[in-house]
This record gives structure tokens, C-alpha cells and sequence, in this order.
């Protein structure tokens, strides 16, 4: 583990890796020559791609019950040994066996129910943000509390703000049992629909591969460089509305900043005015935010941390504008 994590560090060139690929022609394929890391890695042995975490809204399954909507999930808290980078192997705790966890997502003023399931060796939970009742925030020592190995739970609770939130299991050590990924971002859609959109979950995460309590690889979805590899097609002209969340861990911070374009931000979602008209947004963990934009014209538009040396440890995408 340790050695992957190395062979990695000493494999991120400080160049920008951006221009290694604009003059690598023709193109060699998925996951070759970026940052000089070598081969790519198994989304199918993962089990989950970035490619399609990127579009991917986990509605539930709904039913009426005394005239309202219940909308229902259930997330399995399952230990995985994932290959966060080609050839490092990372043991993650997940969500459902993918990191991040599934993007919930609801309407306003539904009733949402959500059955915890610890399949994990270690003890979890999941603790949700937005309006809810003390007994349901899965902390331990109130409510349920702390879900053992082998037990599981339900969380109930009104669909409340409109906005984007986030779940994450909050058992001490705290930082280990999100570092380990078990995460994901939480919609709340308004009861007046936003206007159609081309939406995407940006998840920005890291992972700590040799354990020292910094992260060695950076990324949005958890692969490294993935939408540099293959980048997030989206149409001139379309409004794109991106859902972006900030859980890395060790690091204070995370920024979103995006080449060739300003967007407008929404912080945490719970406004339909935007708070400014940006290219970059700064993010301390747990914060998170809207941001929508048009592409006038085609081309290729990196978006990336703001902070280098996330970019260089694989904080870094295009957008494919056709
Ligand atoms: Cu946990
Ligand atoms: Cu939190």
C-alpha cells in the first residue's frame, strides 16, 4: 500500500499534465499518460465508474401513504478494497460499495425513509444534514446511535430545506470514517421545480494511501484524473447545473474553478438567487454548493482545485463542449 502510494507520488510529474496530453496525438486511449501514471484503473473490478456517478440520482422507491410521498432507500455499509489509482489498492468502507455513496435525491416535503444496513466489520452510522429530529442524527449516544457490525436502522425524516446536503457516517474516529469513504451527497429538489437542466454530482474527495493523515491522491468521484481520461461531454448552449460537495478530509480546504467560463453559485443550494457570478469557489469540508452554466462555444474546458497540488494529485477534468 505504502509503496503504491509512493510509486504514485513520484509518478505525478510538476508540469502541468494537461499539456503532456494536448501534444500526445493521436490520443492513446482511456487512462494512458496522464501525469505520467501508467495504465488505468478497473472500474468494472470497482464496481462503479466516474463516468457514471457523474449523471447518477438515486431517486428511491416511492409510495403514497395518508396523501404524501414516501420515498424510500437502503444503504449498505459494506468494507471494499478499491483501486483508487491504477495499481493502488485502497480499503474503503462504503456506502452500497461506492464511493461517494449514492446521490439521494427527493423532493421537497417528502417523507423519506432510509434503512441503514452495517454490513461493515467496524461500527457506523449515517448522519444526514438538513431538518430533522434529534433522535435521527446519527451521532452516537442519541437516537439509535452507533449501528454495530451485523445491526441495522431506519432514519425517518422530512424531506427539509430544499437544497443540496450531504450524508456521512459520524463514528469517531470521525475523520478515518469519512477519509475511508463513506459519503455522499444529498438532494433536495424545491416543490417549484429549477429549470431543466444537463445536472451533474461532482463529489470532491482524496484518499490517504499510506495512512499519515494526508491524502496522497485528490479527485472529484474519487478516481484520480477520470474526467481528464475521458472528459464530462456536455452541449453548447445547455444550461449545465452542477451538484458539487466538498468531503475531503485533512485538507481544510477545497475550491471548484472552472477554465473559460464564469458560473453562477448557489451556496448550499437553499437559494434560487445566486450569491455571485464566479470562476472559483472555495469549500471547507461539508460545504457545498450549485453552480450553473452555459458554454457558448465548443471546445475543451478543464475545471480543477484551485490549490496545485490537488490539481497534480488528480484534482482535474475536462468538460467536452460540442
Ligand atoms: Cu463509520
Ligand atoms: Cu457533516
Amino acid at each position: 500500500m505504502g509503496a503504491g502510494a509512493a510509486l504514485m507520488h513520484s509518478q505525478v510529474p510538476h508540469s502541468h499534465p494537461w499539456e503532456a496530453d494536448a501534444h500526445a496525438a493521436p490520443h492513446a486511449g482511456h487512462g494512458d499518460d496522464h501525469a505520467g501514471v501508467r495504465g488505468a484503473v478497473d472500474h468494472a473490478a470497482n464496481g462503479f465508474d466516474p463516468h457514471a456517478i457523474v449523471r447518477d440520482f438515486d431517486w428511491g422507491r416511492t409510495r403514497r401513504a395518508g396523501g404524501r410521498v414516501i420515498r424510500e432507500w437502503e444503504l449498505v455499509a459494506l468494507d471494499r478494497e478499491i483501486e483508487v489509482a491504477p495499481g493502488v489498492r485502497f480499503a474503503a468502507w462504503t456506502y452500497n460499495g461506492r464511493i461517494p455513496g449514492p446521490m439521494l435525491r427527493c423532493r421537497e416535503g417528502e417523507r423519506l425513509r432510509i434503512t441503514f444496513v452495517n454490513g461493515s466489520a467496524h461500527p457506523h452510522t449515517i448522519h444526514f444534514h438538513g431538518l430533522h429530529p434529534a433522535e435521527m442524527d446519527g451521532v452516537p449516544g442519541i437516537g439509535a446511535g452507533t449501528i454495530a457490525p451485523g445491526g441495522r436502522t431506519v432514519y425517518e425524516f422530512d424531506a427539509l430545506p430544499a437544497g443540496l446536503h450531504l450524508y456521512h457516517c459520524h463514528v469517531r474516529p470521525l475523520a478515518e470514517h469519512i477519509a475511508k469513504g463513506l459519503y455522499g451527497a444529498f438532494l433536495v429538489d424545491p416543490a417549484e421545480p429549477r429549470e431543466e437542466a444537463d445536472e451533474l454530482v461532482m463529489v470532491m474527495n482524496g484518499f490517504d494511501t499510506n495512512f499519515d493523515r494526508a491524502n496522497e491522491l485528490y479527485a472529484v468521484n474519487t478516481i484520480p484524473f477520470a474526467y481528464m481520461d475521458r472528459p464530462v461531454a456536455v452541449r453548447s448552449g445547455d444550461l449545465v447545473r452542477m451538484h458539487i460537495v466538498n468531503v475531503l478530509e485533512y485538507d481544510l480546504i477545497n475550491s471548484f474553478h472552472l477554465h473559460g467560463n464564469l458560473f453562477d453559485w448557489y451556496p448550499t443550494g437553499t437559494s434560487r438567487r445566486a450569491s455571485e457570478l464566479t470562476d472559483t469557489v472555495a469549500l471547507c469540508q461539508g460545504q457545498r454548493g450549485i453552480a450553473e452554466v452555459r458554454f457558448p462555444t465548443p471546445g475543451r474546458f478543464m475545471f480543477h482545485a484551485h490549490q496545485s497540488e490537488f490539481t497534480e494529485l488528480g484534482w482535474q477534468g475536462f468538460f467536452e463542449v460540442t
